[in-house]
């Protein structure tokens, strides 16, 4: 079934003079987790306000084509319904704490007491993504006193808890260290196999590589390609997008060793120490 269908997306901010995305067309499917990746500008962060109808409902501005997500279309339904449908999880966590919650079980409930949920299935929820994120043993403190990690994880937590079937994040770890990041990872991941459609707008190629399906390679607004992290890592033109392959990718590429029976160079660590044993034999 297909999640997010997008179709001729062209969206221009007020009072900008060029189109930040430009005839977008593509489509997710249920359970995929797609990588968005560009340079800076390229129109990442843009997609994901689109998928969630900040673009055009808060930010304004010309917009045509269509988005719909779980079948709503965003241009004509309201943020409130849509955010029932998607969560969007954004790069700062800071940002996203409500700031007047004196605890992380207070801070997730939040979102649940505002759309009228019962007490039992609240604090049931609330329970299940302390769980799930790991951050039962912080549930008790001030949300500003957690790590940024532990912060990010308790944003992602406030936003399972809603339920949503789709999780938009927009480079979710670029203000963490590597061990909080690999935390809040490791927690996408897991949300991925239970079954929700993710899309991550992410610097971290490595990260894209590791845990993507589809890669959404953009540039100035536009669709260069839309495939499997081994295509989109493997195009000649990727370095002229601004885009650094993974360094798994680079090293294979040097020396010329290919996935076995692929056209593709290997993307994560595994498959190329995979290939490389193949060469040594
Ligand atoms: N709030 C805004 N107002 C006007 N222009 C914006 C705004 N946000 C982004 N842009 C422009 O839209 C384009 C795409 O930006 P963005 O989606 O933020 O790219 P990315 O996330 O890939 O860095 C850029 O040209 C950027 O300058
Ligand atoms: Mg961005």
């Amino acid at each position: 079934m297909k999640k997010i269908v997008v179709e001729g997306l062209k969206y221009k901010y007020p009072l900008s003079d060029k189109l930040a995305l430009n005839d977008l067309s593509f489509e997710v499917n249920e359970g995929e987790f797609i990588g968005i990746i560009g340079k800076n500008s390229a129109g990442k962060s843009t997609v994901c306000q689109a998928l969630v109808g900040l673009v055009p409902h808060f930010y304004k501005g010309a917009y045509g084509g269509k988005v719909l997500v779980d079948g709503l279309e965003v241009k004509n339904s309201s943020i409130a319904d849509i955010s029932l449908k998607v969560g969007m999880v954004f790069q700062n966590p800071f940002t996203q704490v409500t700031g007047s919650k004196m605890t992380v079980y207070e801070e997730i409930a939040f979102g649940l007491e505002n759309i009228g949920l019962p007490r039992p299935v609240i604090i049931e929820r609330i329970d299940y993504v302390l769980d799930l994120l790991k951050i039962e043993q912080v549930k008790d403190h001030n949300p500003f006193d957690l790590s940024g990690g532990q912060m990010q994880r308790m944003a992602i937590a406030s936003i399972i808890a809603m339920q949503p079937d789709i999780l938009v994040l927009d480079e979710p770890t670029s203000q963490l260290d590597p061990a909080g990041s690999e935390e809040v990872f490791s927690a996408i991941q897991k949300l991925s196999k239970q079954g929700i459609t993710v899309v991550l707008a992410e610097h971290k190629m490595e990260k894209v590589a590791q845990y993507c399906n589809r890669v959404l390679l953009l540039h100035e607004g536009k669709m260069v390609d839309f495939d499997t992290p081994e295509k989109v890592f493997s195009r000649k033109d990727l370095e002229d997008h601004g885009v650094v392959a993974p360094v798994y990718t680079r090293l294979c590429k040097a020396l010329g060793i290919k996935k076995a029976g692929s056209d593709c160079y290997p993307v994560t660590l595994e498959d190329a120490e995979k290939a490389l044993r193949g060469q040594i034999g």
